[in-house]
């Protein structure tokens, strides 16, 4: 094997992508996923790859440090894509000692553990990577000072559509100063600092990319596309918080895994790269639209279902605007998004009608079941 990479949190929505594309793209690579499988964590998103010889699953928190160390020994490591983590924003307002413990207590032993080991080899960290994976919401929120929308100034795949506009003047910029406002965004801020102290103290290869909010197939039906989509579908109520006026700039799983593995193995040792499609929705456009996309593919009148939409208690804290600039990649790595997001968004719900039985056994917790019975307590 030519490299031997853990990826962390690979049983999750975007982990499961990235191990994909690895365990299919580089047979000569072993990749290891790395996952303790809470609630947002389902082998079945693997199914497809679980029998390559090039991949393995263990079962482990990213908190064991001990366990984390023997692992990298026994597997002679010398890569981590690290993307376990706490992620839903209104769990962390609930319960925010959980995101502290996992994003930031688990990153440092990872950290922690990667340094012991690699500083103990005779190369040290010569062809050494650790990659963080983080999110636009480090930066904080945006302000929206043009609601109606204007011409934005920059343009990719992703934002290709009819609806193409930008509602402020300001994007997040790997410059931008870190402002985070929940408790996830701040244990994600935190967890990127200790990354960079890694870097600047001992001089360990790292890398951070903060990415904005992904959609595509095996997202955790909590988050707003699936779940409205499992909604729209069973004739639920569609919880909108507040006015639904929030910005969110969204960009297609598999592209995020596409600049991953891109900046992995490209990108410049101890360098921040943004990832996004400059792609900005306000959520009730965008819930109009997945409405509709979604009438259509049941063979319901299209805008049957807009009555569904039910405006709720707004999110603490709600971020008003996220937008990504992500010129910097497309600039030194060439990565562009290959979704427009019409296209992409009909394809997941496509994928999301078409894989009720992945639904139906989330939403059950039968999946939660077996795995308990498989790898006891979690
Ligand atoms: P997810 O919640 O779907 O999956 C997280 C995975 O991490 C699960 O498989 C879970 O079992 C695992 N995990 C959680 N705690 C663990 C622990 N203590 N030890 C080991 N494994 C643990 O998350 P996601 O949406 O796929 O996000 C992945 C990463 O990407 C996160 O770091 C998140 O902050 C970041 N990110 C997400 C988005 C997004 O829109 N979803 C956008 C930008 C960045
Ligand atoms: P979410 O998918 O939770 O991602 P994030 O909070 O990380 O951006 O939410 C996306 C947007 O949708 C966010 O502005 C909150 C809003 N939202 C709702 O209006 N209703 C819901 O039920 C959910 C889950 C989210």
């Amino acid at each position: 094997m030519s490299r031997s990479i853990i990826i962390t949190g690979g049983a999750g929505f975007i982990g499961s992508h990235v191990v994909r594309l690895f365990v299919n793209k580089y047979p000569d690579y072993r990749i290891i996923n790395l996952d303790k499988l809470t609630y947002a964590g389902n082998l079945a998103n693997l199914k497809d790859i679980e029998d390559k010889p090039n991949y393995k699953f263990v079962k482990m928190d990213i908190c064991d440090f001990e366990g984390i160390y023997k692992l990298m020994q026994d597997e002679k490591v010398d890569g981590i894509i690290h993307l376990a983590a706490e992620s839903h924003v209104d769990r962390s307002i609930k319960d925010p000692f959980t995101f502290a413990r996992t994003n930031v207590m688990g990153t440092l032993s990872l950290l922690q553990a990667a340094k012991l080991y690699w500083e103990s080899l005779p190369e040290g960290y010569e062809g050494k990577m650790f990659y963080h994976i983080s999110t636009d919401e480090v930066y904080g929120a945006l302000a929206m000072n043009h609601p109606e929308g204007i011409e934005p100034p920059f343009s990719t795949r992703a934002s290709s559509g009819k609806h193409h506009l930008a509602y402020g003047d300001e994007f997040f910029r790997e410059t931008t100063k870190y402002n985070p406002h929940s408790p996830y965004s701040a244990s994600k801020a935190s967890s990127d600092l200790f990354v960079r102290a890694y870097h600047d103290t001992y001089g360990m290869p790292t890398i951070v990319t903060n990415c904005s909010n992904n959609y595509g197939p095996y997202q955790f039906p909590e988050k707003l596309i699936p779940l409205f989509i499992n909604n729209i579908r069973q004739r639920k109520p569609l919880p909108v918080y507040g006015k639904g006026e929030n910005v969110r700039d969204w960009l297609y799983v598999e592209d995020h895994a596409r600049a991953i593995d891109l900046i992995f193995h490209k990108g410049r040792a101890s360098e921040t790269y943004n990832i996004g499609g400059f792609n900005e929705w306000k959520n009730i456009d965008l819930i109009e639209l997945l409405i509709k996309t979604t009438d259509r593919l049941l063979g319901r009148p299209e805008g049957a279902d807009l009555d569904l939409i039910t405006y709720v208690t707004d999110r603490p804290g709600h971020d008003e605007r996220y937008a990504i600039d992500s010129s910097k990649l497309q600039r030194e790595l060439g990565w562009e998004p290959s979704l427009q997001f019409e296209e992409g968004l009909e394809k997941t719900v496509r994928w999301y009608l078409e894989n009720q039985e992945w639904m139906d056994t989330v939403t059950s917790g039968e999946y939660l079941r077996y795995y308990r019975e498989m790898y006891g307590e979690r």
